[in-house]
């Protein structure tokens, strides 16, 4: 998979966690849902809040491996895909969908797809990126790849519903349609 601009993809390691996208960087909607209802928008913890999202992905890679890579543009990162354990993303409860994949199970979940900057969208750059995704996790043995996407427009974590259906994932349950869980064998 080769976008239509010349990237580099690296996998997120304790080095490069300054790199996750400004935007993503404390945002802690996934990982701790209480503290970001409470704090996303104190200026004040925004500090605090890329602490816990740092050790949320320290502890993370202990415990599974690569969680997130990084997409560069000649040195500078234009974008971020983060994925776990759904157990290690507890604000997956708070949507509809009866059941959501479990790592026992093989299942890994796609939180997180984004390129920062609307100047880039749509050169291929999010593709690529979920490609080195889905390849990693094929590597590894993992047998499928979930993800939450919206059906009327594009804000949302990990995109809109057309970008997967792209991509080949299919719709796995539609409890919630304008958040439908999408799925994508590996
Ligand atoms: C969604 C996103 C990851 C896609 O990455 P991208 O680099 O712009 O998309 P790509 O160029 O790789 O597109 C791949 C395919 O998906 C389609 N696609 C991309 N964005 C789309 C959109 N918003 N709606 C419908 N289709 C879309 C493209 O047309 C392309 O189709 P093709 O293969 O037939 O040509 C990126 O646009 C993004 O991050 N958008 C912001 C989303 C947002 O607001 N997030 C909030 C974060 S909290």
């Amino acid at each position: 998979m080769q976008a239509s601009i010349e990237i580099d993809i690296e996998d997120i390691s304790e080095s490069n966690l300054k790199d996750i996208p400004e935007l993503c960087r404390g945002c802690v909607y996934w990982e701790f849902p209480e503290a970001f209802a409470k704090d996303e928008k104190d200026p004040n913890k925004k500090w605090e809040l890329e602490a816990k999202k740092g050790e949320w992905f320290v502890q993370t890679m202990k415990e599974f491996g690569t969680c997130g890579k990084i997409v560069y543009q000649k040195g500078k990162p234009i974008g971020y895909a983060q994925f776990a354990p759904a157990a290690r993303l507890p604000n997956i409860k708070d949507y509809d969908a009866k059941v959501v994949g479990k790592l026992e199970d093989g299942v890994v979940f796609l939180s997180c797809l984004f390129i920062s900057s609307e100047a880039i969208r749509n050169k291929e750059v999010g593709k690529s990126l979920l490609q080195s995704v889905i390849e990693d996790l094929r590597r590894r043995g993992f047998k499928a790849l979930e993800t939450f996407a919206r059906r009327s427009e594009a804000d949302n974590p990990s995109g809109p519903m057309r970008f997967y259906v792209k991509s080949g994932f299919h719709v796995k349950d539609n409890t919630n349609p304008e958040f439908p869980l999408m799925r994508l064998y590996l």
